[in-house]
């Protein structure tokens, strides 16, 4: 077994109604003063942001609101919460919605707890990030895992820059997961969220270490229960059980616990992310875009890890196979499962349509942060790798 550190000390409410607590497990936590962040509609919508900012005032907290974060949530939006956090002078974050309102609290976090550093330093790697103000959820969607990640995405909306930062202290305080608050969520928005929790496992388990055993069985059983719930949740919308399993399917994928002692890879997350920096297209089908390419382009690297993968997250059977043979079964397994849940697998497939060789250029340059790196473990991918796994996706 691999070396590993693992630090996931989010304290997680799972259960109908758990969000009616909010208010008293700030208190508890020391807040007095709570900026709460949302998106756009839903959680008003829905009486969701009216019942929790209930709870805060009956544990006799007081609070303001910062509403309309968009997804692939933008810099400039979280600028202005650190602004509003300083003023109103935050001692606490609360975030109802999913990954996009959940990483700009977590921005908004950092730049009250830092006031003399412009936010998008940290996410440039020029200034680590050793305080921030404590961040609550309140999840709404299962997708990005942010509720127990310690990493946040934000894009710059004047380089279209979409950056990941991880740190010990983005890590939530709390989550509440009441599977109940995604009985409103558009069909679209559950696929890509379970294509998201996929890929999040997925890109901890191609990697170049395979020797992690329990690692590897809790990878392969998260990602069969998340399967079978997945078409259960599509099939049966808002299907109570369903949508409890890809809940806590969702934070446990994105805590580290399915990639314990592996050298992470993540090339897909980073292939998609360009998509969606220059087409705002949702993440989770970013990723199932490019997943089927960037497997037929590197499963030669290691076929025997794909062809595990192949028994034993999709059963296929191994009597009389060669790992090459399994391989491909299992990327085939994969493309259709996305298919199967109305994802897409390839870019026409995707809202941003097929596109010209220079766009393909300017995709894979950025991808390298302007060939300052590379991307993945499982296969390193200079930018003609890159720009090969787009053009393969391009069609
Ligand atoms: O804005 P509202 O009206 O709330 O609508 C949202 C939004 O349009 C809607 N929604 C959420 N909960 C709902 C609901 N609609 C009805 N009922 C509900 N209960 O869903 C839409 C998408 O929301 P968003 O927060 O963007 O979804 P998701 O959780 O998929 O987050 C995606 C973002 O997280 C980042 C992604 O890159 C993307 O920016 N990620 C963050 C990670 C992290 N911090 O650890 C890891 C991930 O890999 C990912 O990169
Ligand atoms: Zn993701």
């Amino acid at each position: 077994m691999q070396i590993f550190e693992f630090y996931s000390p989010t304290h997680m409410y799972f259960g109908p109604n758990c969000e009616s607590r909010c208010g008293e497990l700030a208190a508890a936590r020391g807040a007095t003063k709570i900026l709460v962040v949302y998106g756009g509609h839903s959680a008003v919508k829905s009486g969701l942001l009216d019942r929790v900012l209930a709870s805060l005032t009956q544990a006799g907290l007081a609070y303001q609101t910062l509403g309309g974060v968009q997804p692939n949530p933008r810099l400039s939006l979280a600028r202005k919460g650190v602004e509003q956090a300083l003023s109103f002078g935050a001692d606490f974050l609360l975030a109802i919605g999913g990954g996009s309102v959940i990483d700009t609290a977590k921005a908004i976090a950092d730049g009250a707890a830092n006031p003399q550093t412009d936010i998008w330093e940290f996410w440039l790697k020029k200034i680590p990030v050793t305080k921030a103000l404590p961040v609550g959820v309140v999840l709404t969607i299962p997708a990005a895992g942010s509720e127990s990640s310690d990493s946040a995405v934000l894009t710059n909306d004047d380089t279209l820059e979409k950056r990941g930062l991880s740190c010990p202290s983005h890590r939530p305080a709390f989550a509440l997961l009441n599977p109940q608050l995604t009985a409103t969520l558009p069909p679209y928005q559950v696929t890509c969220g379970i294509v998201d929790i996929m890929m999040h496992t997925m890109d901890r388990y191609f990697n170049p270490i395979t020797s992690n055993d329990l690692t590897d069985e809790l990878a392969q059983g998260l990602l069969r229960c998340v399967i079978r719930n997945g078409t259960r949740a599509v099939e049966k919308p808002g299907d109570y059980q369903a949508m409890s399993e890809l809940m806590w399917a969702g934070s446990l994928s994105h805590n580290g616990l399915t990639g314990l002692g592996n050298i992470v890879d993540f090339a897909p997350h980073q292939l998609g992310h360009e998509l969606s920096a220059m087409f705002d297209v949702a993440h989770g089908a970013s990723l199932s875009a490019v997943w089927d390419s960037w497997a037929r382009y590197c499963y030669h690297t290691n076929p025997a890890r794909f062809a595990k993968f192949g028994v034993q997250v999709w059963g296929l059977d191994p009597s009389g196979k060669d790992d090459e043979t399994l391989a491909l079964e299992a990327i085939q397994a994969t493309k259709d499962y996305f298919h199967s849940i109305g994802m897409p697998t390839c870019l026409s497939e995707l809202s941003c349509g097929i596109q010209s060789e220079d766009v393909l250029d300017e995709l894979a340059v950025r991808c390298t942060y302007y060939g300052q790196r590379t991307i993945g473990s499982f296969q390193v991918l200079q930018r003609e790798d890159i720009r090969a796994i787009y053009a393969l996706a391009n069609h």
